[in-house]
């Protein structure tokens, strides 16, 4: 019984010491993707979703987990809100950058295949994404959801179109 004690207890260290698995990206700000993406940051800036957090900081919600979880990037579901998760950040919608940010960086070996292996999201544009996340009835502010105006609000590209 004792060893099986100590069995139990080895196996539960190794399992809390194990280092992250590899493929698990961190986020990483809205902030680091402006260098290479202008277009995406200024529209980005420009927009509501730079700004929703500011909307629970006026509701007086910034402490109300069931609320924040919308209005944040990577956010974990409890605790304080870290400057870099307030808003609706890049990440929210192309998924957490530390992976696919690298594989960018080499642009010459750059696929977009490695990049969704690495953790990018590409959320398409049939609103299916937006509607899943975000924008539905949990929310206590829905509005009816329609991808191509609300697109309008938001729209972004590469700097440079891609030269196929
Ligand atoms: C060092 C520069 C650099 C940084 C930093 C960077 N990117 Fe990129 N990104 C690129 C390059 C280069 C491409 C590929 C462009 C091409 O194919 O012409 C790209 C492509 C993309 C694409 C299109 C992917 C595809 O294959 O269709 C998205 C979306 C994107 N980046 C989002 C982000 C986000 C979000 C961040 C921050 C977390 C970020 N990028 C940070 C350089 C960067
Ligand atoms: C399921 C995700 C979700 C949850 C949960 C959520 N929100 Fe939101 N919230 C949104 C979305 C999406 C919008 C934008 C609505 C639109 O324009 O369609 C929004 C918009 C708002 C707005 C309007 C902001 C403006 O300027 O137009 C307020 C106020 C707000 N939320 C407060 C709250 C509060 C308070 C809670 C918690 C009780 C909450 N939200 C929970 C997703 C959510
Ligand atoms: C609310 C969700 C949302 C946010 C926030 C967002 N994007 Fe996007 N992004 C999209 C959608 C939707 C598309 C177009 C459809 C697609 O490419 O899947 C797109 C397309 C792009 C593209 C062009 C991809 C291509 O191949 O043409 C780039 C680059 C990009 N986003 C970067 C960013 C960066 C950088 C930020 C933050 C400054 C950002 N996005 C914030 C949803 C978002």
């Amino acid at each position: 019984m004792k060893k099986l004690v100590w069995f139990v207890a080895t196996l539960a260290m190794l399992v809390v010491l194990a280092p992250r698995h590899a493929d698990a990206a961190d986020y990483v700000g809205s902030k680091k993707c402006k260098m290479c993406h202008k277009n995406a940051f200024t529209a980005w800036e420009g927009s509501k979703h730079a700004q929703a957090f500011a909307t629970m900081e006026k509701e007086g919600a910034t402490g109300k987990p069931e609320c924040v979880k919308c209005h944040t990037t990577g956010y974990a579901g409890s605790g304080a809100v870290t400057e870099d998760q307030k808003n609706v950040g890049c990440e929210r919608c192309h998924g957490p950058g530390s992976g696919y940010m690298k594989l960018m960086m080499k642009k010459a070996t750059y696929t977009t295949e490695a990049a969704q292996a690495a953790g990018l999201i590409l959320p398409g544009k049939d609103g299916k994404f937006c509607t899943d996340n975000c924008h539905n009835s949990q929310s206590p502010n829905f509005k009816p959801f329609n991808f191509e105006e609300r697109w309008g609000q938001i729209k972004h590209e590469l700097d440079k179109p891609r030269a196929h």
